[in-house]
């Protein structure tokens, strides 16, 4: 098989009892506890949409796999992978998914590690609250020279960004993100497209180093601007980054089970 990414986004309007109660059977006993204990119905029909969006894009790349047969286990830092038994018969596929209001995703790749995060253009944020939490001094320094109206619009770009890669890599909460700092490619664009990023930790390490690269591997970053949300994805693998092939995936496809 050639090396794929594919992401598959999911625009999502407010939560319908039928139509939750008709994509519960994908879901594994695990994530219906999940999914039931949240406070929020939105949270719960996000979490709903996004787990079973991934379960149906992974059996389109293995038909013979049902969508609810599908078995994700964690690793030590809490990256939701494919079950080892599962991945013995397949061959290796790493997962990832966001989901956030109005949107959910999923990213699966057959080559190195995966990571996506979106966020709402129009969230309500408090930048100068957050910046120092989310932000490099050099980063800070570039978002404040630009026009107010256009800052909130880089920070959710640099965070995105920062989140998708800690997700690749699978080290969650255990990097502070103004350790890492992000440069997009296109100075005339400058906050959406490719991106590099640098101080990212190797897997297991906790600490960053000064390199793009990070252990031979490469890490691709981009940043997909669409109507609502920012949508960035994160790939991290041994060879040259594959071309993300991008879909849209309809509520009336999902739930077509
Ligand atoms: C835990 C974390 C990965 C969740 O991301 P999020 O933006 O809150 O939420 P998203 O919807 O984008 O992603 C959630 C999904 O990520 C996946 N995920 C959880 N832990 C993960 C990890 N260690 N690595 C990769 N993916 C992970 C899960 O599938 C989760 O969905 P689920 O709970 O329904 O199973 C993220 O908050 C994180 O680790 N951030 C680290 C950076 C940080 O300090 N952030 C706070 C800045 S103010």
């Amino acid at each position: 098989m050639n090396n794929n990414l594919s992401v598959t986004v999911l625009g999502s309007s407010p939560a319908d009892t039928d139509q939750l109660e008709a994509l519960l059977p994908l879901l594994s006993d695990e994530e219906r506890s999940r999914q039931s204990t949240m406070r929020l119905a939105s949270d719960r029909w996000n979490f709903a949409l996004a787990h079973c969006l991934l379960r149906k894009e992974l059996s389109r790349w293995h038909p013979s796999i049902a969508p609810q047969s599908w078995i994700f286990e964690r690793t030590k830092t809490g990256k939701p992978v494919i079950s080892a038994h599962q991945q013995t018969g397949i061959g290796p596929l790493d997962i990832n998914i966001t989901h956030t209001d109005g949107l959910v995703a999923c990213a699966i790749t057959n080559c190195g590690q995966v990571g996506i995060d979106a966020e709402r253009w129009s969230r309500d944020i408090a930048i100068d609250r957050l910046a120092r939490d989310v932000l490099t001094h050099r980063e800070r320094t570039l978002i404040a020279k630009l026009p107010k109206d256009r800052q909130k619009a880089a920070f959710i770009s640099h965070w995105t960004l920062k989140e998708a890669s800690l997700k690749a890599t699978g080290i969650g909460l255990n990097v502070e993100l103004p350790s890492l700092d992000c440069h997009f490619a296109n100075s005339e664009q400058p906050f959406s497209g490719v991106a590099n990023i640098k101080g990212l930790p190797l897997p297991g390490e906790t600490s960053g180093t000064d390199r793009e690269n990070t252990g031979g591997q490469i890490m691709h970053l981009e940043l997909f601007e669409r109507a609502d949300h920012a949508l960035a994805l994160a790939h991290l693998g041994q060879q040259a980054p594959v071309s993300p092939s991008l879909s849209e995936c309809r509520l009336s496809d999902l739930l077509a089970h």
